[in-house]
């Protein structure tokens, strides 16, 4: 048997990343080392803002699909976790871009002139002014990263328009 020869480019964990711009996918976990951490604490999702978040905890505590809720801030941007299914409703954000990131499952976001598919670990960013509708044939748990006072249907407004929730 010939032993695998290591060498050190395949040696580390880093796998090259990929651009991030706006309007392409790229791939969270590819880009990034281990984030894991705990504050160690069982009453984790009452944490101080500067304690660390359990993106997994978070979202078992949201029971109702396509309502937002403060994981954490960064300036003036909030990190949001969401679990979304169904189709939501066309919108455009005017003022600004939104990342998605996809934690579990597949979402789709449909774009007027295409759909982008994101599975888990994926990051696309719809750029400001786009109109786009997310849809999930099956639970997606997902990330955004929006600025403080993003309405989730942008200037569609409608039934489905709900304020950021905090967790508790
Ligand atoms: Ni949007």
């Amino acid at each position: 048997m010939i032993p695998v020869a290591s060498s050190p480019t395949s040696s580390t964990p880093w796998k090259t990343p990929r651009k991030l711009f706006p309007g392409r996918v790229a791939n969270a976990e590819a880009m990034s080392g281990s984030l894991r951490a705990s504050c160690g604490r069982p009453d984790r999702l009452e944490c101080m803002a500067d304690d660390v978040r359990n993106v997994h905890e978070a979202l078992s505590a949201i029971t109702e699909h396509w309502q937002p809720h403060r994981l954490t801030s960064i300036n003036d941007y909030d990190v949001k976790v969401v679990k979304l299914q169904g189709e939501f409703v066309w919108h455009t954000h005017p003022d600004t871009d939104e990342l998605f990131l996809v934690v579990s499952g597949q979402l789709t976001i449909q774009l007027r002139d295409r759909d982008v598919v994101l599975d888990p670990n994926d990051v696309f960013v719809v750029p400001r002014g786009v109109e786009h509708c997310p849809k999930a044939t099956e639970e997606v748990h997902a990330i955004l990263f929006e600025p403080k006072g993003t309405v989730n249907t942008g200037d569609a407004g409608g039934d489905m328009t709900s304020d950021l929730r905090e967790l508790s």
